[in-house]
């Protein structure tokens, strides 16, 4: 059976891609995945260009595998994702041993486009943004556990000035609501019980209700919510990302009228400033923000709360900074991806006043990290004692003799249980009294039912 390699960067948009990549080659022939470049028959990048080193990786990789082109040429190498779409022919010129070049709308092309380069000899390139031609081209995933990951909807049209999403991904599109159901129930009747609904802005999404055309009555996200909290078998609900500019108060109230709703959020801040979050083109200033994560306290008093920041835009100062800190201290976030600011090319930020020494920005961030962590640390701490439900997903890591599941704030849990009843537990909800909370897990023990 032939061998495919896929390296993933970035986003869990792409980690999803390359779920998608091996499934559109799995269905014209078979493959197992395999963890070493050096045996395989297709070496796959889904490469990511989010932030400057992010984009460098990839020639690095690149040169890598270069060696085993030269001794096994037949292999084909293949460069999808967000470099892809941005480079597109350069990247051939760069490295000419590359065989394929795709972009994250083009991926259900891939066995097409190694057909095209096996019988021309020639490099394919295809980066195009064909619409909404992706969903419908690919083949229904197969089903890993008992969660999933549902794309409701793709690209970005914010244009915040630092970020290149727009320009890799394309402007924002749904998928039709019927589509995601369809998809939703199928998954739930293979064993799904948890769907994260996944897209860069879950919130824009709009529906035409049906494939053929908007019947006029095009819903919203909270209206997607409501379908698939409808479908039989799907326990808990999850989104990402979504952006602070759309969360209506129609969004807002789903959190206290679905149950099935995970209390948990991901909502990006990127800064405590608001002449920062202008100079980004956020939408959005410090007060708005708070005012929507008090709304959704109020709709769901548990709500665990994790944000997005970027540290040392240009021009940010000390100042501003500091009130990103206070923000920090007044939301109580639960977790936060945080990044040093890295200029691209092609955006707006990249050409604006960026004074601030590198060392600074570094010194900021670590600040910025470990206030997060204590912040995390004490929500898994308030854990302890309290009873949660848990989707079991299978053997604990460490321990083959434990179970190990996600909490409703997505918390890992690993948990001992009688090795019998393993198969029986794994893919449904239990209740797990949380026992300890260590740095980056908890420990429970099962809640035993009163017969
Ligand atoms: N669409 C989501 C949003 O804006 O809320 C996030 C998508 S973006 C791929 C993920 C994160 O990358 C952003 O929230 C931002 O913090 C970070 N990011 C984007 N461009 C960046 C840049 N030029 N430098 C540093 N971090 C960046
Ligand atoms: Fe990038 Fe802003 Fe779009 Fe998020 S909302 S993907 S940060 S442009
Ligand atoms: Fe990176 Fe593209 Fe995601 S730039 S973060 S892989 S959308």
């Amino acid at each position: 059976m032939k061998k495919l390699y896929i390296r993933t960067f970035g986003c869990q948009m792409n980690e999803y891609d390359s779920g998608k990549m091996a499934d559109v080659l799995g269905a014209r022939e078979a493959f197992v995945r395999t963890d070493s470049p050096e045996d395989a028959d297709v070496i796959l990048f889904n490469t990511c260009s989010v932030r400057e080193k992010a984009q460098e990786r990839v020639f690095h990789d690149l040169g890598r595998v270069r060696a085993l082109k030269a001794a096994r040429p037949e292999i084909i190498i293949g460069v999808g994702g967000c470099v892809a779409s941005q480079e597109g022919e350069a990247i051939v010129k760069r490295a000419p041993y590359v065989d394929v070049v795709f972009g994250p709308q083009t991926l259900h092309r891939l066995p097409q486009l190694i057909a095209r380069r096996r019988e021309s000899g020639r490099p394919q390139v295809d980066v195009s943004f064909p619409e909404v031609e992706k969903f419908d081209a690919l083949p229904s995933a197969r089903v890993e556990g008992a969660a999933a990951f549902v794309s409701i909807m793709e690209g970005c049209s914010k244009y915040c000035t630092y970020c290149v999403v727009p320009f890799t991904r394309g402007e924002e599109i749904s998928r039709p609501l019927d589509d995601v159901i369809a998809e939703v129930s199928a998954l739930a009747a293979r064993g799904v019980r948890e769907v994260t609904l996944l897209g860069q802005n879950v919130n824009a999404w709009r529906g035409a209700l049906h494939k053929d055309g908007d019947d006029g009555e095009g819903g919203d996200f909270a209206l997607l919510l409501e379908c698939v909290h409808a479908v039989e078998g799907i326990g808990r609900i999850r989104f990402t990302s979504s952006h602070p500019r759309e969360m209506t108060p129609r969004l807002i109230e789903c959190f206290a009228r679905l149950p099935k709703l995970a209390p948990q959020l991901h909502l990006p801040v990127q800064s405590g400033s608001d002449r920062v979050l202008a100079a980004m083109k956020r939408g959005y200033t410090v007060l708005e923000y708070k005012s929507v994560v008090r709304r959704l306290r109020a709709a769901r008093p548990d709500l665990s709360l994790s944000t997005d920041f970027i540290v040392g835009f240009p021009g940010e100062t000390e100042a501003d900074f500091d009130k990103t800190m206070k923000l920090i201290d007044e939301i109580g976030f639960d977790g936060a991806f945080s990044f040093v600011y890295s200029a691209r090319p092609g955006t707006p930020a990249a050409d604006m006043d960026d004074p601030l020494p590198q060392a600074t920005k570094l010194a900021w961030l670590a600040r910025l990290q470990k206030r997060i962590d204590e912040q995390a640390q004490a929500v898994s701490a308030a854990m302890v004692g309290a009873v949660e439900r848990v989707l079991v997903e299978g053997a604990a890591k460490k321990n083959a003799a434990e179970l190990c599941g996600r909490t409703a704030n997505n918390r890992v849990v690993n948990f001992p249980a009688p090795t019998h009843a393993h198969a029986r537990l794994v893919g449904q909800f239990v209740d797990v009294r949380i026992v300890a909370a260590l740095p980056h897990s908890l420990r429970g023990e099962i809640v035993l039912k009163e017969a």
